[in-house]
């Protein structure tokens, strides 16, 4: 079965790999949209005819389920994608503070690092509420220029200005680190791809990111697609 994937850039392919590892037989389309990176910088407007184009894309090159590989976009417009194209499943990535909430002590600190559309995003503040526990604190802490940075240090090279704007966009966490948070989640697709560094900010936390869980709904997904597929064969 054919699945597109997208993102503003790399970030995308730490979720690639987690449904790769889970389904190695499927055929993917990754779709790094870098020429539109940081998506979490455009207005609702923007993203969704950005992502709109993508979608229509991956359809006509025969996807047949369509993962959303960002929390940005994931958070701001699954509901549009879903709306404009309703024969297609779409899955998308949300920041991972169910798993953090569920697998906390009941007062833990957890800290959200996340894009600042995905930061703003009520969609956001919903999952927060409908997870945390009573005593649970859940801070949301917005990064700016974080994945753009990312996205440029690797794409140039460690040697790069790419690295100097990582270590600029990184200062922020300079402030907000801390060895009491026991779980950090990493709200971003493009995060994982810098683990070592964030960790650095968090000794004592565990990091967490959302493409197990993402990987998951992808096999169930494909699961009954060929379920109903088998089905109309039959009749
Ligand atoms: N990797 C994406 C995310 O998960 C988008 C980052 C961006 O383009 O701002 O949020």
């Amino acid at each position: 079965m054919k699945i597109g994937v997208f993102d503003s850039g790399m970030g995308g392919k730490t979720v690639l790999a987690a449904i790769q590892e889970k389904l190695p037989e499927e055929e993917y389309i990754y779709v790094g949209d870098s020429k539109n990176c940081p998506y979490g910088e455009k207005t609702l407007e923007e993203l969704q005819r950005i992502v709109s184009g993508i979608a229509e894309g991956l359809i006509r090159e025969g996807a047949k389920i369509i993962v959303v590989a960002c929390n940005t976009a994931t958070t701001q417009t699954i509901g549009f994608l879903r709306e404009t194209f309703p024969s297609v499943p779409f899955v998308g990535t949300e920041p991972a503070i169910k798993k953090a909430c569920d697998e906390s002590s009941e007062k833990a600190k957890i800290v959200l690092l996340a894009t600042e559309g995905t930061a703003r995003a009520p969609r956001t503040f919903q999952l927060i509420k409908n997870n945390k526990k009573p005593k649970q604190k859940v801070k949301v802490i917005p990064c700016p220029g974080l994945a753009k940075a990312i996205e440029k240090s690797l794409s140039k090279g460690e040697k790069s200005s790419g690295m100097s704007e990582l270590s600029s966009a990184l200062k922020i966490l300079e402030k907000q680190g801390s060895d009491e948070v026991e779980a950090v989640v990493l709200g971003c697709t493009h995060y994982p791809l810098i683990r070592e560094q964030i960790q650095r900010f968090f000794p004592k936390a565990r990091l967490i990111d959302g493409g197990e869980g993402v990987a998951k709904e992808v096999e169930r997904i494909v699961r009954e697609t060929r379920q109903k597929e088998t089905k109309s064969e039959e009749r």
